[in-house]
This record gives structure tokens, sequence and C-alpha cells, in this order.
């Protein structure tokens, strides 16, 4: 490439850079990547890839396994975790399900969550009450955030775990995980990250975060679609997990075959279940492998710079904005207060701006393909809404 050529490419920002491997632009204004990132030409054609595949091989198996295996090692590179500490799974919570079926609720008992956790966390969490778990759950404080004090209260020597979300999917704030894991690790206890609103968002490093575990899928900022999550175990806890909810991915020879006994991997792959979701495993590995092209770091200094912009708008509109200000304390997500959420929600999907909606709260999510131009859309059309702000 010519010297002048490669200057002006990288004056382009990188939305400029990325938009156009998204179809979807051309006819909407798809700010809702908290829900699901954006279809891409990558993506989709890596599904035209399984399907020739399927067609032109009949049934791979042992590529299809190759493919698991190269899907399994994107996602460890993406939080800095190697191979044999992750695991592909399903769903987010087969990977957590995995996990509270192989713990002993017995020496400590006590399963410490917060306010913040997506449904799916609490109720996992609460299905082991029957094999003696007691759940606990912290609440956030009024200011949208969960100071570190509320943890201090309840985590003592009977916790076995503590189940935070890096960032909450209703009101988009981060919480401060090295200062949880600190204070859970000095009273013995486990910490499970749920990273499903980060991953691909914001560099995610489970050394540097110190969490002994984290849940994952890749359908909303790694570009990826339904059907494929991941979960990393620290490698020296992995052994002393014995998952009870499994199935024969989890198995240390999966080409055994062997239904006498039950032989889980000495990996993580041990969180594994059945048939792996072959074709959301081709699309996870194209989202994944466009989102590290475009950069998770530089995207997340870009969606900062625009949610400023963004916030400065909400401000003049006088909205209530119920994410923390501080920008090391949310994520991409912003949320707005609204008098009657599903129908601002409605209003701007008919003016083409596609949102969504949680807790009374309007959802603005931007990524790497949004624009400045895009937040300017967005707050205009909230003007003209803004009997539907609260
Ligand atoms: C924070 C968070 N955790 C978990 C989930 C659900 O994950 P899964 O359906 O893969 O189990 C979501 C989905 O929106 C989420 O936002």
């Amino acid at each position: 490439m010519l010297v002048v050529e490669q200057n002006a490419n990288m004056a382009l920002s990188i939305a400029d850079r990325c938009r156009h491997r998204f179809p979807i632009f051309e006819q909407q204004l798809y700010i809702n990547s908290c829900s699901q990132g954006a279809l891409s030409d990558a993506v989709r054609s890596a599904y035209g890839q399984y399907l020739d595949d399927w067609d032109e091989k009949g049934a791979p198996w042992e590529y299809w396994v190759e493919r698991q295996e190269t899907a399994r090692s994107a996602c460890a590179g993406l939080v800095n975790a190697s191979t044999d500490e992750v695991a592909v799974t399903t769903s987010l919570s087969a990977g957590v399900s995995a996990l509270a079926s192989g713990l002993r609720y017995a020496r400590r008992s006590k399963v410490v969550l917060t306010d913040w956790e997506f449904p799916t966390i609490g109720q996992i969490w609460h299905a082991q009450e029957s094999r003696g778990a007691r759940v606990i759950h912290v609440p956030a404080a009024a200011d949208g955030t969960i100071p570190l004090e509320h943890f201090e209260r309840v985590v003592d020597e009977d916790t076995l775990i503590v189940s935070i979300t890096h960032v909450c999917y209703r009101n988009g704030a981060m919480i401060d995980v090295p200062a949880v894991v600190q204070l859970a690790h000095d009273r013995g206890a486990l910490v499970l990250l749920d990273a499903f609103q980060a991953v691909g968002s914001l560099p995610v490093d489970v050394k540097e975060l110190g969490v002994d575990f984290l849940g994952a899928g890749v359908l909303k900022y790694l570009l990826g679609s339904a059907g494929l999550g991941f979960f990393y175990c620290r490698r020296e806890l992995v052994e002393r997990v014995w998952p009870t909810q499994t199935g024969w991915f989890a198995d240390e020879n999966i080409f055994a075959m062997d239904h006498t006994d039950y032989s889980p991997a000495p990996t993580a792959a041990r969180f594994q279940s059945g048939t792996p979701p072959v074709p959301a495993i081709y699309a996870g590995i194209a989202g994944i492998e466009l989102m590290q092209d475009i950069g998770i770091a530089e995207t997340r200094e870009h969606v900062l710079a625009l949610n400023a912009h963004l916030l400065a708008g909400l401000d003049d509109l006088a909205a209530t904005v119920v994410t923390p200000r501080a920008p090391e304390r949310r994520g991409a997500l912003l949320c707005v207060k609204s008098t009657d959420a599903n129908e601002l929600v409605a209003v701007l999907g008919r003016e083409g701006i596609v949102t969504s909606e949680r807790d009374g709260n309007l959802r603005i999510s931007a990524h790497c393909y949004n624009t400045r131009e895009d937040v300017d859309t967005v707050l205009a059309a909230l003007q003209r809404h803004r009997e539907l702000l609260a």
C-alpha cells in the first residue's frame, strides 16, 4: 500500500473503516449491540461456508471438532486465558450451570450474587438451594453502583462463591472487579464473572482481573450469533470441580465412545456438554476475528468518545441517565429513564433507529460501527419525543 494511502486510512475513524461491512446501516441506524451485534458480511459468509462444507463433505466431524478447537482458542485469546482453561458452550448459562452442578455446598454453602445479575445467573444459583446452597443478594446503591461495603457485609468464611456481572444489562454500570476479587479471595471465596456485556466492547483479561471463572457469549459485541458461548476456569481449579451436568464433549477422550464411566477432561473442556453448535461456531470465529481486526481497545476508546457526546446531549435534554458518569464505571451501554420505555423503543424503531429497553430504561449501546452522526440522529429523535423521557 502507498504510504499516502496508508496515512489516509489511519486518519479514518474506526467506524469509517468498518461500517461498510454491516449492511443493516443501509436501512437502519443500529445502536443496540447490548442485545445483539449487527450482522457483518464475514458472519453471513461463514454461515454460507458451513452449508458448503456440509454439502461438499457430508459429515466432516473431525473438521468440525477442529473448528470447535479454533473457537476455543479464539475465545481463550480474547480474555488472555490458555486454551485448556476454556470450554466451548452453547450459551453462557450452559457453562455456569456446569460449574454450579460441580460445586459442593457443604463446608462453605453461601453463594453471594448481586442485584445486577442477568436472570439466568440468579436462576442457576437459586436452583442450587435444593443441593444445600444459601443464596444471598448484594443490593445496588441509589446512585446505580454497588459499593464494596455492600460485599464486605455479606462475604464471609461461609461464602463459597461470589457471582458478579462485569457490566449490568439493565443500567450499563461496570463493577470494580479487582476490588471484589481481592475481598472474596481474602475471605477464601471464589469469584465468577459474567462478562457477556463486556467482551468485545473493552479489553477483558482474566489474569489482570484475577477471577476464577468467567462466562460469556459471542452474539453481542463479539459480532457472532446466537448459539455460542464460552466458559473460563482458572487452571488450578479445573480438576477441583466435578460437573454433574455434562455430556460426551466433556469427556477426556470424546472419540473413545465409552459409556461405562464418567471421566471428565483434565482441562476446562469438562464444562462442555453434547454436540457442539457447529453453525454458530463458524459464525463466532468470523465475528471474533472481525472484532480483533477492528480492534477491541480502539473500540472502547471510540465508544467512550461517542458516549461523552451522547451524555452531553442527554444533559441538554435534561434526561435522567441511570448509568454512572465515571467512564471507568460504565461499559458501552448508556441507559436513560423513560416514562414508557416500550413506546420510546417503538417510536424510535418507526424512525429507523434500533434500540431496546429494560427496567423502564431506554438502552443505547454504540459499538465500533456507530458514528457521531448516529448519536446526533438519536439525540434529535429523543428531542422530538421528549415527553417519553422521565
Ligand atoms: C449479562 C448477561 N448475562 C447473560 C446473558 C444470557 O446468556 P445466555 O443466554 O447465553 O445464557 C445475557 C444475555 O442477554 C446477558 O446480557
